[in-house]
């Protein structure tokens, strides 16, 4: 991955603090196999599942970072909200996908990684209002809420020249945009 969507740093310049805690707190994760199959999967558009978790992530960092909340777990669950290996198009699962995935995405969380409660809280209510339960921790607001937002992004990004050039939908993508924090 290089960058987060619109964002303007290079994840993999070291050099500058800030990425390096990012990769820090990522790097055992993005090793396993499990997560790096998500590149094999579409979520929005042609945007893989991993470069969606990752943007999430990158935008939940910066923003638990900035406050000082727990960035560390906040980051790690916001890479894994959305663990999951099948095509949800196809209806190779039973049950509804948006209050499936999530707990399917915690369950494939915790064969790899130390998930502690407050993460599994994050990732399980991600889909928040459609999981019904709302999110606990105010972590967990900031991932619903950035993957709300990294996929409207997305979608924006790959849409055809005629929504992209819409002054009206850039300026609505900048207002709401965070790249002033990276
Ligand atoms: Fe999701
Ligand atoms: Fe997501």
């Amino acid at each position: 991955m290089e960058k987060a969507i619109y964002s303007r740093l290079d994840l993999n310049d070291i050099t500058n603090p800030k990425i390096r805690e990012f990769n820090e707190i990522l790097s055992d994760l993005l090793t396993m196999n499990e997560v790096q199959q998500l590149d094999e999967f579409s979520q929005h558009l042609n945007t893989t599942r991993l470069q969606h978790s990752l943007n999430v992530a990158y935008y939940t960092f910066l923003i638990c970072r900035k406050f000082n909340w727990h960035t560390k777990e906040a980051t790690r669950a916001a890479l894994l909200h959305d663990l999951f290996h099948y095509d949800w198009r196809e209806k190779t699962h039973e049950g509804w996908h948006p209050a499936l995935h999530p707990r399917v995405a915690l369950e494939n969380a915790r064969k790899i990684a130390d998930v502690t409660p407050l993460m599994a809280d994050c990732i399980v209510k991600h889909m928040w209002p459609m999981t019904l339960k709302a999110p606990r921790y105010k972590e967990g607001w900031v991932i619903t809420g950035m993957d709300k937002y990294c996929a409207t992004l997305e979608c924006i990004h790959q849409s055809s020249s005629i929504v992209r050039k819409s002054a009206a939908v850039m300026y609505l993508a900048s207002f709401i945009s965070f790249i002033h924090l990276g």
